[in-house]
């Protein structure tokens, strides 16, 4: 395949990296592990397995957030949460998204549900432990959402306060969870607003394709613009290389350049393009109870470690 100038795959070289919002660093990056390279072109550090919680909460939350469609929001928020809760960290997966793939994804039928997501943001004197769905997943809970959440964008627009309004829904279960995944819509209207302001971080994943960083400098935009308006402790937990495909230049150049840009930010863990992923979602489970020894399901695994040596949950 032909090479792709860097340039043409660099669309937020307007945007110098000091603009972008801070991250965790992550400790020993450098010296820590194997030495072996990894696929993002540096030194992959081991992450150790994390030692278990003797009690859980408060939740540290994080908002899957691209706006652009199609790039792994779903399948990572299922399966980065399903890694976390065989760590034995209790997790609580919002479905944000009016599609409701998430809902789908871990075997929740949300069309025939009276209250979903929608019902907490629009009516008042609802209960989010009302709401919130177990899944076959030990640890792993739900907040469902169906095509009722497409309404909400402009329902809530004359609320008083009405970028806090997830804020204030999860208020009551913050203390019961380890960590709340937030999985965003492809838009960055105001529940994907109200998402980043509930939020204390955000992971951005990146399909490995040519306009992969197309739309990420409006979205770095977006979320600086957040910390400095509406909620300042919000922080770019990392950027998340997806669908890669190591037997392409292509692919290997996009994580590269997206390296080049934005350094310590990107996971040192990287997503490959597997039919696991699609197959799994339409069997309605995480992969790692799927296909619990694939290579996508340990992939998901270290990235929860990595998510947690980051500081990104406990
Ligand atoms: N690593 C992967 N390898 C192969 N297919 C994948 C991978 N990750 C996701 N997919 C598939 O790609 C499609 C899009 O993924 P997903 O739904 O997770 O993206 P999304 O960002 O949530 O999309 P949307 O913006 O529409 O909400 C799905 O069919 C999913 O099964
Ligand atoms: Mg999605």
């Amino acid at each position: 395949m032909q090479s792709v100038p860097s340039e043409q795959l660099d669309q937020t070289r307007d945007t110098p990296v000091s603009a972008v919002p801070r991250v965790a660093q992550l400790p020993g990056t450098e010296s820590a592990g194997s030495g072996a390279m990894g696929p993002t072109g540096r030194p992959l550090p081991d992450f150790p397995d994390p030692g278990p919680l003797s009690n859980h909460g408060p939740a540290r939350i994080i908002a899957m957030c691209n706006q652009k469609g199609g790039v792994g929001k779903t399948t990572t928020t299922i399966n980065l949460g399903a890694a976390l809760a065989e760590l034995g960290r209790k997790v609580l997966v919002i479905d944000f998204d009016p599609q409701g793939a998430l809902s789908v994804g871990l075997g929740v039928n949300a069309q025939e549900l009276d209250t979903t997501i929608y019902n907490l943001l629009i009516e008042r004197g609802h209960d989010v432990h009302d709401v919130i769905q177990q899944t076959r997943t030990p640890n792993l809970d739900l907040v469902p959402a169906n095509i009722d959440l497409s309404a909400a964008e402009v329902q809530l627009v004359g609320e008083v306060a009405r970028e806090q309004i997830l804020s204030r829904v999860l208020r009551p279960v913050v203390d019961e969870y380890d960590v709340v995944l937030i999985d965003c819509q492809p838009s960055l209207g105001l529940l994907t607003v109200n998402a980043l302001t509930a939020a204390h971080g955000v992971v951005i994943p990146l399909e490995c394709e040519f306009f992969a960083m197309r739309g990420v400098a409006l979205l770095i935009d977006t979320i600086d613009k957040i910390t400095d308006r509406l909620n300042p402790r919000l922080q770019v937990d990392g950027i998340l290389a997806t669908m890669y495909d190591s037997r392409t230049l292509h692919s290997r150049e996009v994580v590269r350049s997206v390296v080049d840009h934005f350094g310590e930010q990107v996971f040192h863990t990287v997503i490959s393009r597997t039919v696991k992923f699609p197959d799994a979602t339409l069997a309605a489970e995480p992969i790692t109870s799927y296909s619990s020894e694939h290579s996508g399901a340990n992939a998901y695994r270290q990235l929860a470690r990595e998510l947690i040596a980051r500081g990104g949950a406990a």
